[in-house]
């Protein structure tokens, strides 16, 4: 067995939705607030859009960096977060997960620190360790989510920062001030920065910034995003990122010597996506608002302390009072069939916390709400 794979551990979140999965076979009736999926089915317009593509055989390969068209598309849509860039500066992959980690292992080499601000996504770090490199965790400040203090994880080795705003499993954004932060160590430390901005469009109170528009960043910024989460495209798999052309150009390599091309009639529900009417997202958006919202008074009602998150489908529970997050995501599955993921899975911090996605119906979320009430 490679030595690689040694250090990495699966995906929990993956753990937790297929646990929950198991049990759902076996009839049990699971809420799961695992998996950060949207329930909505994709918008019409983008099914037919890939429909049609089908009907037209475009089931070929497609060039690797995706279809021209798509590309273009992205490239406009990029104009909305202040970057200017060309379809050469633009690769498509399946799904976001993917451009991470190409893009990670396109610039860590062996020896190298990436800072990842802490609760983290559960990929960035695994993505990190597979290219050597050691994933370096910056405790954020939990009350006011501010990326202060994290210089001092700088040392000599860092070589990139991981920025993800609004945050995943926190639900936090980042606003100007915390961005110009981040900005100002990554230009007095030469560092990149990969920005992963794939809930941008699930945000409910302030306005999404790209840190990549910020002057002198665009050269040393790797911009992420997808149409998993803005258009319920999970599944699809559907990715792209822009960052400087000598990044992409290596990205591209990888692409080319492993998953070939994003899926050919996927790309053509892509561009209908970013193309088409965007009322569907606000409609989206607006559900998850009353979502978060139910979740987060019900929560509060049972003693939970926790943060109204300005973005994303998460909320990150403290729920000390009742165990540590491992051990009440335990109970909540055994006694409750309750899935939720354990806070511990983003990184040391999180051990008082459980992830509760909230990407299901608001009358799941009630139920799921009276069953916790019962474990606590
Ligand atoms: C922060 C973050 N980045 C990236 C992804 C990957 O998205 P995709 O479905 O496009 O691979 C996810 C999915 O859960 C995520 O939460």
């Amino acid at each position: 067995m490679s030595k690689r794979l040694e250090g990495i551990e699966e995906s929990a979140t993956f753990r937790v939705a297929d646990l929950a999965n198991k049990l759902k076979r076996a009839g049990k009736d699971v809420i799961s607030f695992s998996l950060g999926e949207p329930d909505f089915d994709t918008p019409l317009h983008i099914r037919e859009s890939a429909k049609k593509a089908l009907d037209e055989g475009k089931t070929h390969y497609t060039p690797s960096a995706g279809i021209l068209e798509l590309r273009e598309s992205i490239a406009n849509k990029f104009k909305e977060n202040g970057l200017e860039v060309t379809p050469n500066e633009i690769i498509v992959t399946p799904g976001a997960k993917q451009t991470i980690f190409e893009a990670i292992q396109a610039v860590l080499n062996e020896g190298d620190e990436a800072i990842l601000f802490e609760p983290a996504w559960v990929s960035y770090g695994p993505c990190i360790k597979l290219a050597g490199a050691k994933p370096v965790g910056a405790p954020i400040n939990v009350e006011n989510f501010k990326p202060e203090g994290f210089e001092e994880f700088v040392t000599k080795k860092t070589k990139m920062i991981i920025v993800n705003s609004p945050c995943n499993p926190t639900g936090a954004v980042f606003d100007r001030s915390n961005l110009k932060m981040i900005t100002d160590i990554a230009m007095d430390h030469d560092l990149l920065v990969l920005s992963d901005e794939i809930y941008e469009k699930i945000l409910y109170t302030s306005e999404h910034v790209s840190i990549g528009q910020f002057d002198g960043m665009q050269d040393r910024t790797i911009t992420i995003n997808g149409f998993s989460k803005t258009y319920a495209m999970t599944g699809w798999r559907l990715g792209y990122a822009t960052a400087p052309k000598e990044i992409i150009d290596d990205m591209l390599k990888l692409q080319q010597h492993s998953t070939s091309c994003a899926t050919s009639f996927a790309q053509y529900g892509g561009i209908a996506a970013l193309e088409g009417p965007q009322e569907c997202v606000t409609g989206m958006v607006n559900e998850f608002k009353a979502r978060r919202d139910l979740i987060v008074e019900g929560l509060v009602d049972l003693g939970i302390k926790c943060k109204k998150p300005d973005g994303t489908f998460y909320v990150f529970a403290n729920v000390s009072q009742f165990g540590n997050g491992e051990d009440v995501a335990e109970r909540l599955l055994r006694d409750a069939y309750v899935a939720v993921t354990p806070g511990i899975a983003f990184g040391p911090s999180g051990e008082d916390y459980i992830r509760i996605s909230y990407a299901i119906s608001q009358a799941h979320i009630s139920e799921g709400l009276n069953r916790m009430k019962k474990v606590v």
